[in-house]
């Protein structure tokens, strides 16, 4: 019988080799936000090490909406033309390619971490950010300007406009970036959302504008394409946005059109207490899969494949998502099929690396 871990998923009429997924994560070494010969070999490595899904790392939809100067965007022909030879590449070894759209709102303009993670104004290669509110992420943080009506639908439009570019550039499904504190989340939470218009104040005003963004993406996708959200089921902060709220939205998520709510937590103020230990968002995944019966990834901190296969046969969630573990491990895959027992396909090039 085969392991969970590695039984196929369809959403809509995607399927996916197994339900190992690689989660977005920023490599910050584009530049002018096109990809280069270190995305080819990073996203290729974990096709050809086996996992169902890849969801490339948050690719703004416009300039002012990069973390740092080297993010990846998707807002020009050139962007997409490179995005158009990885998708290819990275099918050809059988998993299937998404693209995290994302807007980083008052957490743009940054330096890349490993240089000195500070705030870069515009005397220094920064540049002017937006935000639902004026309010800063921290004390050594740029103030953002407080979104317009104009901005608003500026940012829809260049989330609709991004959409369509990844469709062209041929990834086989989107996710939106509605988590860690970045622009649709600064919208969601009331710690970060003071407006007093309609993108602002109760939960219906506050969730106005990502259901928006999901409706207006849902509606220039083929049918047949899924659709992910990512959330942060709460900001471990009392009064800000929580488990409760994220079951409401994801619901109305779903009526969208919404496929799948990649669960994550966190990110909007450095002021959170988050208990990280293995597995310890996993909840939450449980949680919104139960109440707003939708379809679930779980991420953070999922390492081991019993742990995967325990948390996908207890049903927390439909597939798993691991980061750190497989910038450590991109043949994870591999290695967790021997430990299983799984007879999966090798790559035919590794036939005599097989792990029997
Ligand atoms: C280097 C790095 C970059 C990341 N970039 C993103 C990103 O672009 N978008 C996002 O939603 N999460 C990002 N994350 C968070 C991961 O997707 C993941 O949720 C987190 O690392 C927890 O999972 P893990 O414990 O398996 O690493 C990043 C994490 C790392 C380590």
């Amino acid at each position: 019988m085969d392991n969970k871990l590695f039984s196929t998923i369809k959403i809509r009429d995607l399927e996916f080799r197994n339900r190992i997924f690689m989660p977005p994560m920023c490599q910050y070494s584009a530049n002018d936000g096109v990809l280069n010969e270190w995305h080819i070999a990073h996203y290729l490595a974990r096709s050809i090490g086996g996992v169902g899904g890849i969801i490339v790392e948050a690719s703004a939809v416009e300039p002012r909406g990069r973390i740092t100067p080297n993010d990846l965007g998707i807002y020009n022909d050139v962007q997409e033309g490179e995005f158009a030879k990885l998708t290819k590449l990275v099918k050809y070894h059988g998993a299937k390619i998404g693209i995290q759209l994302a807007h980083a709102g008052r957490k743009a303009s940054n330096d890349v971490p490993w240089r000195n993670e500070q705030t870069l104004d515009e005397l220094h290669g920064g540049w002017s950010i937006i935000a639902p509110s004026p309010i800063p992420f921290d004390k050594d943080s740029l103030v953002p300007r407080e979104m317009t009506q104009k901005d608003i639908l500026d940012v829809l439009n260049a989330f609709e406009s991004s959409a369509k570019m990844a469709v062209r550039a041929g990834f086989d499904f989107i996710e939106i970036h509605m988590a860690h504190g970045y622009l649709l989340h600064e919208f969601l939470s009331p710690l970060t959302n003071k407006r007093n218009d309609d993108f602002g104040g109760s939960f219906e005003k506050r969730i106005r504008f990502p259901l928006n963004v999901a409706g207006k993406i849902r509606s220039t996708m083929p049918k047949n394409m899924p659709l992910f959200v990512r959330i942060s089921a709460t900001d471990w902060i009392d009064g800000g946005w929580d488990v409760a709220q994220s079951i409401e939205f994801v619901k109305r998520l779903k009526e969208i059109g919404v496929d799948l709510i990649d669960v994550s937590s966190a990110g909007i103020s450095p002021e959170a207490i988050i208990p990280a230990d293995f597995g310890f968002q996993t909840k939450f995944s449980s949680m919104i899969r139960q109440n707003s019966n939708i379809l679930t990834g779980a991420v953070g901190m999922i390492v081991d494949p019993y742990q995967a296969e325990h948390i996908l046969c207890t049903e927390q969630s439909d597939i798993v998502l691991l980061g750190r573990e497989l910038l450590r491990n991109p043949y994870w895959p591999l290695h967790s099929a021997k430990v299983l027992k799984q007879n999966i396909q090798w790559p035919l090039q590794y036939l005599r690396a097989r792990l029997t």
